[in-house]
């Protein structure tokens, strides 16, 4: 009997400071248009000095512990692509400040963008073999490009953390999936680099192409029709990524490509990514949680995603909301979230982004900056000192 397995509590948090697109655009002098319209940002999310993408994991992950418990975990899959060391998972740092069992496996993954789907596909395998546990998943990144690079409209910072188990009360995640991988140079970070590469115009048309193959794939194994979807949640590293694809896939399969229903289709999706910016591979599910918390009930009806991975690996797939799911769902603190965070003028944004440790194994305090649960102190000898606030 196939058990029905998928998201069962969803949380995100964010960095503590927020720069507008207004001031980027006064500070380059670009028309604002550009950024609202051209490619539908509004503002990016700042970590903060004492901020990464642990304490974002942790403080994501932190109000699903609290509600329901340690006992069930027993796999911690952290997802990034701005990973803060070559060998150990970001992921264990999360499980000491959360005080997980000693009894957990947990490991981090990386596909660029992609990582947290294969996280959440693999979540299911394990809860599949082993019911009675949960898995948490947590997709944790920075974005960051050069300063004053065509990449530097499109960054931002968030986490998101997912509970995955049987009888789900948010998400059932269906099969099949529709998979897409091709070898492409479109987005990268070597390790010597802090900022990303990216070949802009080559990163949108391999966007596309992988859209096309997953859903090519997807049909092919027995999807749904695309006009059966209630809502489309794409990877969104600027919100208007998602209506390209999703115009390319609706021209693909001969559909109509009125612009009204495009909109009706993502429109909900698009909120906290807007005025988030680029959160890699927390993107999709912080589309998926606009969704939840903002569109009328979606109570059985089946969701898309498209989850896209730089280099290139895609994945589509569908999940059926459960009926009941708005009981369940953190649409206060998720907007909370957003709404805390402090304003940065264009120097305290160019100070927090040429902030780095020096690589001198000295001891390095952090300055005492975000108002969040957990905070990087600073290093000493090369090791990273996190604790709770
Ligand atoms: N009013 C309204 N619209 C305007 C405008 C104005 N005043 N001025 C320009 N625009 C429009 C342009 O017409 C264009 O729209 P279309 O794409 O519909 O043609 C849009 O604004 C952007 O303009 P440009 O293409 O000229 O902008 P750009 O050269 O500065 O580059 C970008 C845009 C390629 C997205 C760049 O920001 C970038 O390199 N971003 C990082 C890479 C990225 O996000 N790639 C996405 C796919 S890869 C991926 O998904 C993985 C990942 O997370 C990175």
């Amino acid at each position: 009997m196939s058990l029905s397995i998928g998201i069962h509590d969803l949380s995100l948090a964010t960095g503590e400071f927020v720069l507008e697109h207004t001031t980027l655009a006064a500070h380059n002098g670009t028309e604002i248009g550009k950024y609202h319209v051209g490619i539908g940002q509004e503002s990016m999310s700042v970590p903060a000095a004492d901020e990464d993408i642990v304490t974002m994991g942790a403080a994501a992950a932190a109000p699903i512990i609290a509600r329901h418990g340690t006992d069930r975990i027993r796999t911690v899959v952290f997802a990034t692509e701005s990973s803060i060391d070559q060998a150990k998972s970001a992921g264990v740092y999360v499980h000491s400040l959360l005080g997980l069992s000693s009894a957990t496996r947990v490991v981090e993954l990386k596909q660029a963008c992609y990582g947290a789907t294969a996280g959440l596909q693999f979540a299911i395998g394990l809860v599949q073999r082993d019911p009675a546990q949960q898995v948490l998943v947590i997709a944790s990144d920075v974005s960051k490009y050069d300063l004053d690079s065509p990449g530097e409209a499109t960054q931002g910072a968030a986490a998101v953390a997912m509970l995955v188990s049987v009888d789900p009360a948010l998400v059932r995640i269906e099969d099949p999936s529709g998979l897409f991988t091709a070898d492409v140079m479109d987005f990268w970070r070597p390790n010597y680099r802090d900022t990303a590469l990216v070949d802009g115009q080559e990163s949108i048309g391999a966007y596309l192409q992988a859209a096309e193959g997953t859903w090519k794939d997807y049909s092919e194994q027995g999807g749904r029709p695309l006009g059966e979807f209630a809502a489309f949640c794409y990877h969104q590293p600027f919100t208007k990524m998602a209506y390209k694809a999703h115009r390319h896939l609706l021209n693909y399969c001969g559909y109509d490509t009125d612009p009204g229903d495009i909109a009706r289709a993502l429109g909900q999706t698009t909120a906290y990514n807007t005025v988030i910016g680029n959160s890699y591979t927390a993107s999709v599910y912080l589309g998926l949680a606009a969704l939840l918390d903002q569109a009328d009930d979606l109570s059985g009806r089946p969701v898309a995603f498209l989850s896209y991975g730089s280099g290139s690996v895609a994945e589509f797939f569908a999940g059926t909301v459960v009926a009941g799911y708005r009981e369940h769902l953190r649409t206060g603190a998720n907007q909370e979230a957003i709404s805390r965070r402090t304003p940065l003028d264009y120097a305290g944004y160019r100070e927090l982004h040429e902030f780095k440790f020096p690589a001198d194994g000295g001891d390095h305090a952090t300055p005492q900056q975000t108002t969040g649960p957990f905070r990087l102190a600073g290093i000493s000898g090369h090791k990273r000192l996190y604790q709770r606030r």
